[in-house]
């Protein structure tokens, strides 16, 4: 079988195709604020400007590698969580491509997407996910559907480290810029490391930090300092988990995972329990339309289908509402 997944829940308009074996194509138009973060408006025109051109593209090398639009047999799409002008961009676009192919409609929950893809290309069986991007930092496992066991009480972890560089006078998006500066940081300053039951929040770090930074601190170290204080809190609840549900492996979710020592923290810690450590390849941890093709096909193969009256977005969709038919 052969699936269409379109994301475009934020900053990334992406198509992905894949089959059950792997992907077959990736491509992304994403959007660039010129400054300032993401306006959802702003990246919902984008979204809508852009769609038709990337479609287009992906059927035009489709072809080249001998698939037909016809061969298509499912199209996914992001129904939620995420923000609305985009959603419906997307969800729009979908329905359309669904009705003119005469293909079914899969609408797909963007953080299930993320932790599903994980575990298809990491072959990871039973993982704690990790789940740490802009608008979400979640720590999900599976019993029986997907639960969350931690989240962020305020702000995502992505949008906490954005908001910072942009203090700092650097540009969106932040995490690469603040991840570099932090490597050449030398003196850690201590910062509110809030962690409450198994759940955590980053806006009082925010706060602090950007204090340090008034105070003449250097721009390293407040990185540095900010990094190391914020994900040994995303670490500590993701062992808590771990340990709690007596599980074995930990997969890392979402665009925060690019950053090298959340990574190396993480492995440490698994290192420490015997714990396997899983993180997929880049263009696969931020958002994408693979992930999104991927768990539309998995939901498809257990009879799932979205009819176009079903397909309304969901800007709050949590994943614990999916139900989870396959392994
Ligand atoms: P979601 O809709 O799931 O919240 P998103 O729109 O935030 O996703 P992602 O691609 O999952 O998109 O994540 C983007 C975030 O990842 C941004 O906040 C960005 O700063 C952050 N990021 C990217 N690279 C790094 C890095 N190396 N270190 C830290 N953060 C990073
Ligand atoms: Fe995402």
């Amino acid at each position: 079988m052969i699936s269409l997944g379109i994301e475009g829940t934020a900053w990334n308009l992406s198509v992905g195709v894949v089959s059950e074996k792997d992907v077959i194509l990736l491509e992304n138009d994403p959007y660039i604020p010129d400054r300032g973060g993401i306006h959802p408006r702003e990246a919902a025109q984008h979204h809508s400007e852009k769609m038709g051109a990337l479609l287009k593209k992906v059927f035009l090398k489709l072809r080249e590698t001998g698939i037909e639009p016809e061969d298509i047999d499912i199209v996914a799409f992001s129904q939620g969580p995420g923000m609305g002008p985009c959603l419906r961009v997307v969800a729009t676009a979908a329905r359309v491509l669904a009705l003119k192919l005469g293909k079914p409609l899969v609408g797909v929950n963007h953080c299930l997407a993320h932790v599903e893809v994980g575990r298809w290309i990491c072959k990871a069986k039973n993982p704690v996910t990790l789940y740490v991007s802009g608008g979400n930092s979640q720590v999900i496992a599976r019993k029986g559907k997907y639960r969350v066991f931690g989240e962020t009480l305020d702000i995502g972890i992505g949008n906490a480290i954005d908001k910072l560089a942009r203090y700092m006078g650097l540009k969106h998006p932040g995490g690469p810029r603040i991840e570099k500066l932090a490597k050449k940081g030398k003196n850690y300053y201590e910062l509110p490391y809030v962690v409450k039951g198994m759940d955590f929040s980053f806006s009082g770090l925010v706060t602090a930090a950007k204090k340090l930074y008034d105070s003449g601190i250097p721009a390293e170290d407040v990185a540095y300092s900010f990094q190391e204080t914020a994900f040994a809190m995303l670490v500590e609840v993701t062992e808590r988990a771990l340990a709690y549900l007596n599980l074995d492996e930990v997969l890392i979710a979402g665009g925060v995972g690019a950053n090298s020592r959340l990574r190396e923290m993480l492995e440490v810690m698994c290192e420490d329990r015997s714990a396997k450590f899983y993180s997929p390849p880049k263009e696969l941890l931020g958002d994408n339309g693979a992930m999104i093709a991927y768990t539309g096909l998995l939901m498809y193969s257990c009879g799932f289908e979205t009819s176009v009256e079903d397909s309304k977005i969901k800007p709050d969709f949590r994943i614990d509402e999916v139900e989870v038919l396959w392994d």
